[in-house]
């Protein structure tokens, strides 16, 4: 289409790039030679870098690769949780803080890895009375609380897997996530702050769990001291059960590819997969790149993932990588504008952040909040800037490293994915030249291509489909009961090449550097967050007044995509009202309450008619054009080519809004 091409060639003519400085180059934790090294022996690699963990016993075979399966260090056994957290305690760093908490009222707690090792061992204990044991699910519904990251550790440390859910998903997503993983326990919290307000939390949990016949007991972490509904003998508060616990508990060594976790995410379709990552492997990764990625110095660094625990960002670089490289971290609970748009640059003079990693959407908004707010505070700890979660615009990558990073600090373009597990294509910040905008190479130990439709590597200065072509640790093991759906999703479309087909489209520069261009398939990408197309349009036909609908992500200056939806109203609904504010309004909230407020439609727009193929397929790509106040493409191929005349010309009186 004219418009890739149009993005295609801004981005080739961006030449600017930014090196290290020398200073910071001298002391990098990986250095330019880790690519060879790694490109001369992938297993060799792989396995030094396994040694930074703690084996109970040692692997026999680095890899076994039945495409698509993976096994990875082989016959190794270890433990997620001691790696984590008791190792450094009987390291003799027991005094070292795990997490600066800052809550977002302004109340905090400061957590020590020995205070950590308590916390997690009588968690588990506490989980153990409940009857949880190796290979039960327990689903996590959480804010952003110390409690959160003791019950992840704890079911890792139990072989257990836990399936953490967004706090902001409904009580239906949460439901459909425990029924899908059977899981056994719930935990979470009697409400969570929102933008300086008490929410109920475990008010909306209940609605979840009211038929969810697998669930035992739901542990209630007390955060914001509401009223709660309560079931007797199912619900029981965490402070009765975990406090009581002993402070002690001796962790087993599970194998390399024990079951860690299902994290489920969108798809095409509107069943979320639940993406499984086992012990070994995921660690061994999560830690290697949080090493070399952010150049993290333990006991020196303070370091600040901003994501929410609920998404990959949050497992991987809030609890898994930072604690097995026994890193200092800022955990923060609330919104960055509470109470003022200050927060984050607060926090960061607070506690002297040195590494600070956020998403683009995060950045855009700074931007709009104004360059004077960061500039009252003393950023001057910063040393390395982290984006991930989506593209990053040039604009936003200098406003980055001018105004947040005082123009010295590298900034790294992580590009990577739940199924993935841990960073794939990223800088190296003391090695590489960063290009604004780019994720420039895969890191040293990972294999990515651009390819076009056959599979065939195009070559620098051309745009394909982002490929991984050989497999890496902290790959996703499968989709939780659905085997074919991991093949069909991932493993078919290169079949015959026998590669990872990751679902972004992708351009290499002349230089050969990787730039991502965004999903090729029907899931969007809002402010960071991958929701499904279909996901929404089932959502809408559940609304009484609701005949179909056709979602599309349009761009958006501030949440990279932005949903817009055309529905079609049951023929029993007056017209005249279903265009209203009213009915709009009602099918923006019906959204918010059956996914979640993430995926409430930007604008919903009232159609006679939606665009369709001969055989019945909705013709997205024009609704785009439309959505995006384009010109409207190629219309041959529709069954009635006046359909798009009818939108166009029913648009003007439908409403839009933004909240
Ligand atoms: O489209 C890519 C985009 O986010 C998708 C993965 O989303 P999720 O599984 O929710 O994980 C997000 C956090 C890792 C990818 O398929 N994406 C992620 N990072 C980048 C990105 N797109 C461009 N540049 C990135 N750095």
């Amino acid at each position: 289409m004219a418009e890739e091409h149009a993005t295609l060639s801004n981005l080739s003519t961006e030449n600017r790039s930014f090196p290290p400085s020398d200073e910071f180059a001298a002391q990098a934790n990986a250095t330019a030679d880790w690519y060879d090294r790694a490109d001369a022996d992938r297993e060799v690699f792989w396995a030094e870098q396994a040694e930074r963990l703690h084996w109970e016993r040692k692997w026999e075979r680095v890899l076994d690769w039945d495409a698509p399966f993976a096994k990875w260090f082989v016959g190794g056994r270890l433990n997620v949780a001691y790696n984590c957290v008791d190792r450094h305690v009987e390291a003799g760093y027991g005094e070292q803080v795990a997490f600066h908490w800052e809550g977002e009222p302004g109340d905090t707690r400061t957590i020590t890895y020995a205070d950590l090792q308590r916390e997690v061992c009588k968690t588990t204990n506490a989980l153990i009375e409940l009857g949880v044991g190796e290979g039960d699910r327990v689903a996590i519904q959480l804010p952003m609380i110390p409690e959160a990251v003791f019950s992840m550790l704890a079911c890792a440390r139990l072989g257990a897997m836990h399936s953490v859910v967004f706090g902001g998903f409904s009580p239906g997503a949460l439901k459909a996530r425990i029924e899908d993983a059977e899981a056994k326990l719930l935990i979470t919290s009697d409400g969570q702050y929102r933008r300086g307000k008490p929410a109920p939390m475990k008010a909306n949990t209940d609605e979840a769990t009211a038929e969810t016949p697998t669930i035992e007991h739901v542990l209630v972490v007390k955060r914001t001291e509401i009223d709660v509904p309560w079931t007797d003998g199912r619900d029981i508060w965490w402070h009765e059960i975990v406090d009581k616990q002993s402070e002690e508990h001796t962790p087993e060594a599970f194998d390399a590819e024990q079951p860690l976790y299902i994290l489920y995410t969108s798809g095409t379709t509107g069943k979320p997969k639940g993406i499984l990552h086992t012990a070994g492997g995921y660690l061994t990764q999560c830690a290697y790149t949080h090493n070399v990625v952010f150049d993290h110095k333990p006991g020196e660094s303070v370091y600040w993932c901003t994501a929410d625990i609920g998404w990959v960002t949050g497992h991987s670089y809030i609890v898994y990588g930072p604690l097995a490289n026994r890193a200092t971290s800022v955990m923060y609970e609330g919104t960055p504008n509470t109470p003022h748009e200050g927060r984050h640059w607060e926090i960061i003079q607070k506690y002297g952040v040195s590494i600070y990693y956020t998403a683009p959407t995060l950045i855009r908004t700074f931007m709009k909040w104004g360059t004077d707010i960061p500039a009252k505070y003393d950023l001057s700890s910063l040393r390395v800037l982290g984006s991930v979660g989506e593209p990053i615009n040039p604009e936003a990558w200098m406003w980055y490293r001018e105004n947040i990073g005082g123009n010295n600090c590298p900034i790294v373009d992580t590009w990577w994915q739940t199924e993935t597990g841990a960073i794939m294509i990223s800088p190296l910040p003391g090695v590489t030249a960063a290009k604004p905008g780019s994720a420039m190479r895969p890191l040293p130990g990972i294999s990515a291509e651009i390819v076009n439709d056959a599979g065939e590597p195009v070559g620098h200065g051309n745009g394909g489909y982002l490929v991984l072509d050989e497999p890496w640790p902290s790959m996703l093991r499968g989709i939780w009961g659905d085997e074919e759906r991991y093949r069909e999703t991932y493993w078919s479309r290169f079949a015959e090449q026998g590669y990872y087909f990751a679902g972004d489209g992708a351009k290499y520069d002349d230089d050969g550097a990787f730039w991502l261009l965004g999903r090729v398939d029907d899931v969007m990408n809002v402010s960071g967050h991958r929701i499904s197309t279909t996901e929404v349009e089932s959502a809408l036909v559940s609304h009484p007044t609701v005949a179909e609908a056709a979602v599309v992500g349009a761009s958006d200056a501030t949440t990279g995509q932005g949903i817009v939806a055309f529905v079609i109203m049951r023929g029993n609904v007056a017209q005249d009202e279903a265009k209203g504010a009213d009915a709009i309004k009602a099918l923006r909230d019906h959204v918010s309450k059956e996914i979640g407020p993430i995926a409430k439609p930007r604008q919903i727009m009232v159609v006679d008619e939606l665009p369709k193929t001969r055989s019945g397929k909705i013709m997205r790509r024009l609704l785009r054009d439309v959505a995006e106040n384009r010109e409207i493409g190629d219309v041959t191929t529709l069954a009635d080519s006046s359909v798009m005349d009818m939108i166009s010309a029913g648009l003007q009186d439908s409403s839009r809004s933004e909240d």
